[in-house]
């Protein structure tokens, strides 16, 4: 019995390693990265996901339609609603994401995702796997980047989080040997450790930042996070003008919340579940998830989303109308940036600073006493278009700072 036991593990061992090797060799031909300058016209996916997703998507496609209005009249940008990511039909089809939900992804050339609902063990849904995770490892973003800011703080962190690997890679393939015996597995690549690591030295050094700090477990979790660090250190031999340093994640969370420490931190990257985690923390500073968006870039493709969940609750207790759409449009500000519409991206982002952090003229409250979402989305359109956005924008950043 235990002989038949092992074996049957041992062989589902064998198909997880066979996997993951083949990846490793996937990821070391992996392609160029696409040039969207060459791209006409770029198609722009926006995918509205479960719960309160289709009503902050809808008001994030409202601003993108807004800001790109000209390309879109002249043909060089389309958006293109795409329906069928629901809980309800990835349920029906018992798959992550539905094939002919993915082809239509796939015609896209970027596309914007409303959060999706994630079952898990006992939820009324079949216990599929997670959209985002599943998008993340089909288009290989691996690459999840969040940034998170409160200028007048002294806080603009940048977080490059691994999208592929660690304890996410296989998290639905696990391993129940008997009743009492539960395996999961943690894979860290060489490859995979070394395409972040360079992303976040990279954007360290086109960006003027200082310092890379690195995030692990690597005391206890020897073999994984060892490697992750490692290369990290490798890495940073190449890029000798930026200090590189490491921390691990327990006390990382603590030096978040210290006010002295946590303005020195610039840029950090981390493997894919400290990551998770630690943007949640740092999103808070900011003013919760609900404010904070997220790019999940690969060589080819690249998937813009909020880091939050689908919030389920509100849709039930008919309060959808009054989410708070900032984490999707700070998401499609990324998205702009990504594309080379650089400077309408920062215009976005200024007005969602002044809409959001500082002026706060409709307060959402999620809530029928706070501003609906779309009261939100004019506010900062008509922010957008101020004459004196910037130099409002530059008011309010520094009055705080020295106040
Ligand atoms: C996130 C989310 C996802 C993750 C969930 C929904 C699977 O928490 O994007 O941070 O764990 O990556
Ligand atoms: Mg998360």
């Amino acid at each position: 019995m235990q002989n038949t036991v092992i074996q049957k593990s041992l062989d589902h061992f064998k198909t997880v390693i066979e996997s993951q090797l083949q990846r490793v060799e996937r990821i070391k031909k992996s392609a160029e990265w696409t040039d969207y300058s060459t791209l006409e016209p770029i198609i722009i996916g926006v995918i509205g996901g479960d719960g309160i997703g289709p009503y902050i998507a809808d008001e994030a496609k409202r601003a993108l339609e807004f800001l790109l209005k000209d390309e879109i009249a002249s043909g060089k940008a389309e958006l293109r609603t795409i329906e069928g990511l629901t809980i309800e039909k990835r349920a029906e089809v018992k798959k992550a994401i539905p094939d002919d939900v993915l082809d239509e992804i796939k015609k896209c050339h970027i596309c914007l995702k409303g959060p999706t609902t994630t079952p898990k063990k006992g939820d009324p849904w079949p216990n599929i796997e997670s959209a985002n995770v599943a998008m993340r490892k089909e288009l290989d973003l691996f690459a999840n980047v969040r940034p998170v800011r409160v200028l007048s703080e002294g806080i603009d962190w940048v977080f490059f989080r691994e999208n592929t690997e660690d304890l996410y890679a296989l998290g639905s393939q696990g391993l129940d040997v008997t009743d009492d015996l539960a395996f999961d597995f943690k894979v860290i690549t060489t490859p995979g450790s070394d395409r972040i690591i360079r992303a976040a030295f990279d954007y360290a050094k086109a960006n003027g930042k200082k310092r890379v700090t690195a995030v692990t477990k690597a005391n206890v979790v020897k073999t994984t996070d060892g490697k992750f660090l490692n290369v990290f250190y490798n890495i940073a031999k190449e890029y000798p003008g930026i200090e590189a340093d490491d921390w691990y994640i327990d006390i990382m969370t603590a030096k978040l919340i210290d006010t002295k420490r946590r303005t020195q931190f610039e840029v950090f990257v981390l493997p894919n579940l400290y990551g998770d985690i630690l943007t949640d923390e740092a999103a808070e500073f900011q003013g919760g998830v609900g404010t904070a968006g997220s790019a999940n870039v690969g060589k080819q493709y690249a998937m813009f989303e909020a880091i939050h969940g689908s919030a389920p609750r509100m849709v039930d207790e008919g309060r959808a109308q009054y989410a708070d759409p900032s984490s999707m449009l700070r998401a499609s500000s990324m998205l702009l940036k990504h594309i080379g519409q650089v400077e309408k991206g920062e215009r976005l982002d200024m007005a969602l600073d002044i809409c959001g952090t500082y002026e706060r003229k409709y307060r959402l409250t999620g809530r029928s006493d706070g501003a609906t979402g779309r009261e939100y989305v004019d506010y900062v359109m008509e922010t957008i278009q101020a004459e004196d956005l910037k130099e409002r924008w530059e008011q309010f950043t520094k009055q705080e700072k020295t106040g």
